[in-house]
């Protein structure tokens, strides 16, 4: 088993769009390991340029808002790298693709770390971000999991929120609701199988 960190991705795309994902990081031999699934708009982003920035942020809402179409965050440039920077990052890390590990379901992505700043210390953890963190997971997945598993890890994940959360967790939280909610209605309606 390796340490995977929950980070930000973001890449831009051929024409310089700005693309924000999350992805599970690891590190190998000093190296930064990204592993998207195929199709993956990051995966294209990361292969064209070569570059990515990472960002460590404490506002799950853009974890939970990557999911629910709400991509439009505060950025600035990248210091090293072609790229963006979440003005929420905590730390980022500016990276440089270095070897390509080909699959056909889920390439192995190696960068070599170019540049990293401090910007906002860590403040300690927080359940309710984790327990966002945990629904956004569920919510990247929802086509492949039974409704009553999605029930039953809500009402767990419900008691950290309740007990923990501020406005921002609440926020990451009711969004991905809606979405579990829509989804709910939709295969009600066989708009889904
Ligand atoms: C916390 C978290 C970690 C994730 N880690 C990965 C990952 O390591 N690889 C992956 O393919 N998708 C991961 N996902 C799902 C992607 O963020 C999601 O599918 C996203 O749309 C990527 O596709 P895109 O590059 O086309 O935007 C993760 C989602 C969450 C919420």
């Amino acid at each position: 088993m390796s340490l995977i960190y929950e980070t930000i991705i973001t890449s831009l795309d051929v024409a310089g769009h700005v693309h924000i994902a999350p992805f599970g990081i690891r590190e190998e031999q000093g190296l930064v390991l990204i592993a998207p699934y195929r199709p993956s708009a990051s995966l294209d982003n990361l292969l064209h340029h070569r570059t990515a920035v990472i960002n460590m942020t404490d506002d799950v809402r853009v974890f939970a808002g990557a999911l629910t179409g709400r991509r439009d965050w505060p950025l600035k440039q990248a210091d090293k790298v072609k790229g963006v920077v979440l003005q929420s990052a905590l730390t980022h890390r500016e990276l440089e693709l270095v070897e390509i590990r080909e699959h056909e379901i889920r390439p192995e992505l190696l960068f070599r770390i170019v540049h990293e700043v401090q910007h906002r210390p860590f403040r300690g953890f927080n359940r309710a971000q984790a327990a966002v963190i945990e629904l956004a997971v569920l919510v990247s997945r929802l086509h492949m999991l039974p409704i009553e598993k999605i029930d039953a890890e809500i009402a767990y994940l419900h008691i950290a929120i309740a007990k923990t959360a501020g406005e921002r967790e609440m926020q990451a939280w009711q969004w991905l609701i809606e979405r579990i909610d829509n989804h709910k209605a939709a295969k009600d309606m066989g708009n889904i199988a």
